[in-house]
């Protein structure tokens, strides 16, 4: 439409100068070369800035403010595991003024997880830790699965399989700010709930490699953290970083590691109570060095290396090699595939050689849902 309209302006505008250039008026002309060299400029940065648009809509990396939190344990009295979703339509609660237990039970196991409390008041509040390390009640590990998504979860039908239940999605709003505000604030939110052991953050193009038994088996029976944390001398790794966050962080200490990551309660609360070298990043780590890059892995580093195996639970595919990795699309999926993300590699778990090294694999493609629909179930034996 633009660009015709001004078109359609350049050739009146050279109809008119064929006119003025036999009529031999100069100062006309001059007025009206600059008017075509301001058209031809107006043009030039109109395509500029609809190019830059369309490449930031494109770009991988665009997330759209939408944020799942939910946790999952497998019930005492049956084998199959039960959703229990931060939702804030949680049953209502007959009201017991004077009950300690209730008492206990808001503190520990807030229904309302979906609060009006600040980043701040968050933060502060997900930081606490009992001194006394045996609870006075039965206390049930529990699995967080936390979902970060660009929109809606395309593959939510199988995560349904997985956790045996409907997933019930409670959007929490998003405010201007980097992927790992989001992140911290998702942990922090986790955190209240003092049953939630283990706390997996996962992207809307994840699916899960082994059943939900085995899944929770291998988290809670490890005291390790999985997260990628390596030190890479290449200018994207030593390159990114700045000068200027010495002393208090050094390039020793400077981590390179994906932003997907798998924690132990301890260590959650290390990431949510860190105001000492969360502000350095956000200060000092611009473009080319992305926080989510260098953020999790240099704190994780710098504050319990031994918690961490410094592998991530969650399977990729660098081999094209490019800043993203490969994404799979239907023809990809076969049991072969699937087996090989599964049991194709090995690793250390709790000190000994394991052939169960992912847990989790990505990035799959949202035309990959109706053949893992039909592999996934049986192959993975998804729990009855
Ligand atoms: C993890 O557990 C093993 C055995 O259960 C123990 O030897 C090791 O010290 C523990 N590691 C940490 C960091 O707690
Ligand atoms: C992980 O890396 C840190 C250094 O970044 C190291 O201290 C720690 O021992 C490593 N852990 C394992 C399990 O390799
Ligand atoms: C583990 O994998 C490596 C290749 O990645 C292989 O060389 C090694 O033999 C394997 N170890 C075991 C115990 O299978
Ligand atoms: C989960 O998968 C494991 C093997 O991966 C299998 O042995 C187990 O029976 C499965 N659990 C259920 C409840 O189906």
């Amino acid at each position: 439409m633009q660009r015709n309209r001004m078109s359609d302006l350049v050739k009146e505008l050279s109809v008119r100068i064929k006119k003025e250039v036999r009529e031999g008026s100069f100062q006309v002309t001059t007025t009206i070369i600059f008017c075509i060299s301001m058209a031809f400029f107006v043009v030039i940065l109109g395509m500029f800035i609809n190019d830059r648009a369309k490449k930031h809509l494109l770009t991988e990396d665009f997330y759209f403010p939408q944020i799942y939190t939910i946790s999952s344990f497998p019930s005492q009295s049956s084998s199959s595991p039960k959703l229990s979703c931060n939702s804030p339509s949680s049953p209502p609660r007959t009201p017991q003024k004077f009950s300690s237990t209730n008492m206990l039970r808001d503190w520990t196991t807030p229904a309302e997880l979906w609060h009006s409390m600040s980043d701040k008041e968050l933060l502060w509040r997900a930081s606490m830790v009992p001194q006394i390390e045996e609870f006075p009640y039965n206390r049930t590990p529990k699995v967080a699965f936390m979902f970060l998504t660009r929109g809606r979860l395309p593959l939510g039908l199988l995560w349904e399989k997985f956790l045996l239940s409907f997933l019930y999605l409670q959007p929490v709003e998003w405010g201007k700010t980097s992927m790992i505000d989001a992140e911290r604030r998702l942990l922090a939110n986790a955190l209240l709930d003092f049953s939630n052991e283990r706390f997996i953050l996962l992207s809307e193009t994840c699916i899960p490699l082994f059943n939900f038994t085995t899944i929770y088996n291998y988290l809670i029976n490890s005291n390790q953290s999985f997260l990628s944390l390596f030190d890479d001398p290449r200018p994207i790794g030593r390159g990114r970083y700045n000068k200027r966050m010495w002393p208090t962080i050094t390039i020793a200490d400077w981590r390179k590691g994906s932003q997907w990551f798998e924690v132990h309660r301890k260590l959650a609360i290390k990431i949510v109570s860190d105001v000492k070298y969360y502000p350095i990043f956000v200060e000092h780590c611009r473009p080319p060095c992305y926080v989510d890059e260098h953020y999790l892995a240099t704190l994780v580093n710098m504050v319990s290396p031994e918690m961490s195996s410094n592998r991530s639970i969650t399977w990729v595919d660098w081999s094209t090699g490019g800043s993203h990795p490969l994404t799979f699309v239907r023809k990809h999926v076969s049991q072969e595939f699937l087996n090989k993300a599964r049991h194709g590699s090995n690793c250390s778990y709790n000190g000994e050689v394991s052939y169960v090294c992912f847990l989790f694999a990505r990035k799959f493609h949202p035309s990959t849902l109706d053949p893992l629909l039909r592999i996934a179930p049986t192959l993975l034996g998804f729990d009855p």
